[in-house]
């Protein structure tokens, strides 16, 4: 199914985007003075990654950054959203700033500008050097202090051109997933650590939007956070309470606070482990910020497990409901409605969708292009939620469709693939897919005026 999109919702300098992250899609990991990341470690850590895949080369996007601009331009984006890896600027963590590493975020940004493409860089996209995570990772306070000065030698260097900053992507990735659930790096399973992880990440995105702000006058600095609607799997009370504490979990802990409600007290209590709180620390938390990052790719419904993980709260797979290749639900709806409870509830005053995506097994035909219906669809169905979303009030700014090119799912591997430009990982040769072709005529529809399409 396919919806008309509402083009004439969207603003006239609506920032049209794709999205990367740096682990996903450089490689040359061990070039130019970078050291390794958890990412490095986890990924070559047998049985942590599906086909034990890495990222050693993913998309050569180190060296093939300029091919990966034309294809942008042919696209006709004018934003791309990329982060910075902190191995490569500061190996250490905490150390000597390495100047090779921070010359190619120049040379990229450079680039992006010339060929009329807005930076929007995002200090960091779960790449923790791996000498920091030997030190504690981020159970320790001083993560994010290293996070902070970090983001200040990055905001030095490249704030004289770029305005749009993200200081973190998907805490509740790093936190849950990588603490709690085990099933990213560091690939640890302790509610202490993970809750502990949580707090000290939302400390280093308060830090580290001040230190942006303190360098880059006029910056435009945001969070981005992902996250799910969440329904009750019946009417059950004992569902429904399950439903609020998975809310609290995936949204209220991380949007609560950091629009200066505090850590929410029900998820308090029921993690049990004590904050390492220090005075000030709510108000850097809730630095006041110029936009909020969502990131959205599919709802939740959920039923009451007793006896599992925090928070006592288990998915359940619906039958009969369209799903993409992560066997993920597809429901444009929710994202129509959490851009909504950003815009209500929590009073988000300038919005971006920062990744928005599917993933499915494509295939290069005989004739070399690739055909992804699935994506086209998932892409025309999101952007329509995205207007009505706009015609309802809510004030966004820019879509960034994940992604610009298929690369590294993290412990997916490689069989996992969002571009909308197809990536043959032997040869490197990029197409541009059905979607990619789709997302460009929306793109060039809405520069040229057209209601809708
Ligand atoms: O690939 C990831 C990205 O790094 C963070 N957000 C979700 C994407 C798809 O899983």
């Amino acid at each position: 199914m396919s919806d008309s999109i509402d083009l004439a919702a969207f603003p006239r300098d609506f920032l049209w985007g794709t999205a990367t992250s740096a682990y996903q899609v450089e490689g040359a990991v061990a070039e130019d003075g970078r050291a390794p990341s958890i990412w490095d470690t986890f990924s070559h850590t047998p049985g942590r990654t599906d086909n034990g895949d890495h990222g050693d080369t993913a998309c050569d996007h180190y060296h093939r950054w300029p091919e990966d601009i034309s294809l942008m331009r042919r696209l006709g984006t004018n934003a791309y959203r990329l982060s910075v890896a902190w191995p490569r600027v500061v190996p250490g963590g905490d150390g000597p700033v390495n100047a090779r590493g921070l010359a190619f975020y120049d040379r990229l940004v450079d680039g992006l500008l010339e060929a009329g493409i807005t930076p929007s860089v995002t200090v960091y996209h779960w790449d923790l050097p791996q000498t920091l995570q030997d030190r504690g990772g981020w159970s320790e306070r001083a993560t994010a202090e290293h996070l902070a000065r970090y983001a200040s030698v990055l905001a030095e260097r490249l704030g004289d051109r770029v305005t749009q900053w993200a200081t973190l992507n998907e805490p509740l990735c790093s936190a849950w997933i990588g603490h709690l659930e085990g099933r990213m790096a560091p690939g640890l399973t302790d509610l202490t650590t993970a809750v502990r992880a949580s707090y000290h990440l939302l400390l280093a995105h308060g830090l580290a939007a001040q230190a942006v702000r303190a360098a880059v006058p006029g910056a435009q600095v945001g969070l981005v956070t992902n996250h799910s609607t969440v329904a009750a799997a019946s009417t059950r009370p004992e569902d429904v309470a399950a439903a609020a504490r998975m809310d609290g979990h995936t949204n209220r802990w991380w949007l609560d606070p950091v629009h200066g409600r505090g850590f929410p007290a029900d998820m308090r209590e029921l993690y049990g482990v004590e904050l390492p709180e220090k005075p000030g620390d709510s108000e850097t938390i809730a630095t006041p910020l110029d936009w909020h990052g969502l990131n959205y790719y599919f709802p939740a419904t959920v039923t009451d497990d007793p006896t599992g993980p925090a928070p006592y709260a288990r998915e359940v797979r619906l039958p009969d409901v369209p799903r993409t290749g992560m066997d993920w639900q597809i429901d444009a709806d929710g994202l129509e409605s959490l851009l909504m409870r950003l815009t209500d509830d929590y009073g988000v005053r300038r919005l971006y969708v920062t990744e928005n995506g599917s993933a499915f097994p494509d295939a290069v035909a005989p004739d070399g292009s690739v055909d992804d219906p699935g994506r086209t669809g998932y892409l025309e169905q999101h952007l329509a939620a995205c207007a009505r979303a706009v015609r309802k009030g809510a004030p966004l700014a820019g879509y960034f469709a994940w992604s610009l090119l298929d690369n590294f799912e993290w412990a997916y591997g490689y069989d996992k693939r969002f571009g909308l430009v197809h990536v043959d990982y032997e040869t490197q040769k990029r197409t541009v897919k059905t979607s990619g072709r789709r997302y460009a005529e929306i793109v060039r529809a809405h520069r040229e005026g057209l209601a809708t399409i």
